[in-house]
């Protein structure tokens, strides 16, 4: 394997991306594969500096304009791919990531109306190449994810900023990371996390297997480089 891989996670809130990430990492470090599981916005020093005035409300407190957040999630993505992802690939290791480059494109695109020209263009600078082998778009009601957020938040902790808005803001959202899927079927599976943890656990390790590790992969690969 000349790389490792990169898989991100994606969805709503309370949807269980955490909970698959872990499941996921638990397969592949049996299979002898080492992993890392990172989040966004963070998974650097830089990012996660940048995470706390985001998802504080810092940054709408003081009047930061949707474009603003963006540009801030783009630049915390920038240290994260530089500092985090790239070198793990380059050791073989694979990542595993909470939230990416489509929650940028879902959360300030689609549903801030941040301009698509200005999201294509922080994304660029962001990733700088570094598209993901496999993004898992976690689908769930979004009152349901809901719930199960406000649930899973220790006592005393309040809901971030983002969690703040409302269900009907959250159902556009949840359209929104369809509709991406639709657009990228090759990368973008939809998984239904309305299912047991145990079946959509199951569901993202047959396509793992199927996609990244499969005979299949690795000979169309080789196919690929005898033909230059
Ligand atoms: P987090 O506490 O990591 O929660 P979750 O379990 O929902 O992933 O919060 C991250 C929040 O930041 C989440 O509400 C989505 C939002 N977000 C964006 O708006 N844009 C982005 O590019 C990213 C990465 C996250």
């Amino acid at each position: 394997m000349s790389r490792g891989k990169f898989i991100t996670f994606e969805g709503g809130e309370g949807v269980g991306k955490t909970t698959q990430i872990r499941h996921l990492s638990k397969r592949l470090n049996a299979e002898g594969i080492e992993t890392i599981h990172s989040r966004e916005p963070g998974g650097s020093c830089g990012a996660e500096a940048v995470r706390h005035v985001l998802l504080s409300g810092m940054a709408q407190e003081i009047g930061m304009s949707p474009a603003g957040e963006a540009i801030l999630f783009a630049a915390a993505r920038a240290d994260h791919v530089d500092t985090t992802i790239r070198p793990a690939l380059k050791d073989k290791i694979w990542v595993l990531c909470d939230r990416f480059m489509d929650s940028t494109r879902v959360y300030q695109g689609e549903a801030d109306n941040v301009e698509p020209k200005l999201i294509d263009s922080l994304e660029k600078l962001a990733i700088d190449g570094m598209v993901p082998d496999l993004t898992f778009i976690l689908d769930l009601r979004a009152d349901i994810g809901l719930e199960r957020a406000n649930k899973r938040r220790a006592e005393g902790e309040s809901a971030d900023r983002f969690e703040r808005e409302t269900v009907a803001v959250h159902t556009k959202r949840r359209q929104a990371f369809l509709k991406l899927a639709q657009r990228d079927p090759k990368r973008c599976k939809i998984i239904d996390a309305s299912q047991t943890e145990e079946e959509i656990a199951y569901d993202i390790w047959s396509i793992v297997k199927d996609e990244l590790l499969s005979d299949k992969q690795n000979k169309s690969k080789s196919k690929s480089k005898t033909k230059g």
